[in-house]
């Protein structure tokens, strides 16, 4: 029986050494440790045996037994130790790898124009004021000296909205240029301030409409920047030095300008001023046509009539205004051939800027 049971053991001890995997220790034990392994027969067979022989096998059977349970904790140690080392290669986070980028948004371009255009003039005192863009015939073009019917309305053609009652004199419209805002913030001051009205410096930004044809030159809608002083003593000197000054800030200290007469009915006289090409320095190039210059806005002295509806005695006090196209201007900047890319929210436009 001790041979029996030394021969099991080494045929044991050999099995263990080829186990690569826990399915395999767990057959191995319950063949060399089970209920029906050598080892337990033998314990099983002990009350059949003679005095003499039942403590040497009982002896024999136990040191089996204990050195197949320690060989089998050694391999289980083994096996386990070898798993987390197999895992904790597969499993490898590479650090080395570069990370994933955060994509952020960009600012547009029109909004770059615009907050540099309210930086340069809130240096120079001027506030924002913000005026609807549903309007009244009244506002966007009566008050604004356009009488019904007067030709200059057709250079803005207008988007109409439908509203109850009958205002056959006095439809509502998407306004067609932000020079509506300066008699709602004329009247709003005058009636605030109905004796000695203090001056106001402002500019009025925002979209205006016009139902027009989109080309690569004209959109159906686009941002103005309005702008408005009016005070005791305001002269076209101080339109020229305001709006020099602002050319020089926005185009570089080397900006010229010049002021060229026009026509606008809410102004008198009115001009358009033009900035000396700042791609070509005034030689001649493709974004100014050759001609060294590139029109920036249009501007004038506040006509007495409008005065009058916004509140002001035009024999006391003047003023000027000026309106400008952000996106106009950004184009000229940015050399932008195209004015439909600003609404058309393609990302390889807007993530140049
Ligand atoms: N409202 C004019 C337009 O849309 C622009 C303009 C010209 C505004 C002269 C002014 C101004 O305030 O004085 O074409």
């Amino acid at each position: 029986m001790q041979e029996k049971l030394e021969k099991n053991k080494q045929e044991a001890l050999d099995a263990l050494d080829k186990i690569e995997d826990q399915d395999a220790l767990d057959r191995w034990q319950s063949q060399y440790l089970g209920r029906n392994s050598v080892v337990m027969e033998a314990f099983k067979s002990l009350g059949t045996l003679s005095k003499e022989e039942r403590p040497l096998v009982g002896k024999a059977a136990n040191q089996v037994k204990v050195a197949l349970e320690s060989a089998s904790r050694e391999k289980e140690t083994q096996l386990e130790e070898q798993r987390i080392t197999e895992s904790l290669a597969s499993e490898r986070i590479d650090v080395t790898l570069p990370g994933r980028r955060t994509v952020s948004g960009n600012i547009h371009p029109t909004n770059r124009t615009l907050r540099e255009i309210y930086r340069i003039f809130g240096d120079m005192g001027f506030r924002i004021y913000r005026s609807r863009e549903v309007e009244t015939d009244l506002v966007n073009f009566q008050m604004l000296n356009f009488p019904p019917h007067h030709p200059a309305r057709d250079m803005q053609d207008t988007f109409f909205i439908k509203s109850e009652g009958d205002r056959a004199d006095n439809p509502l419209m998407l306004r067609t240029h932000t020079s509506p805002g300066q008699i709602h913030a004329m009247q709003e001051h005058t009636s605030k301030y109905p004796d000695d009205p203090p001056p106001i410096r402002i500019i009025l930004p925002g979209m205006c409409y016009r139902y027009e044809q989109i080309t690569s030159r004209s959109e159906v809608q686009f941002n103005q920047v309005e702008g408005l002083a009016v005070g005791k003593s305001i002269t076209f000197q101080d339109l020229k030095g305001t709006l020099s000054n602002f050319a020089r800030r926005m185009f570089g200290q080397s900006a010229k300008t010049r002021f060229r007469a026009s026509h606008f009915p809410f102004t008198e006289p009115s001009a358009e001023m033009d900035v000396g090409c700042f791609l070509c320095g005034g030689k001649g190039c493709s974004v100014c046509k050759g001609a060294g210059w590139l029109e920036i806005l249009g501007c004038g002295m506040v006509h007495p009539t409008v005065l009058i509806n916004g509140g002001f005695d035009p024999e006391v006090y003047s003023g000027f205004a000026f309106g400008m196209g952000p996106e106009r201007i950004t184009m000229m900047r940015h050399h932008i051939e195209d004015i439909r890319y600003f609404w058309a929210n393609d990302l390889r436009f807007l993530e140049q800027f």
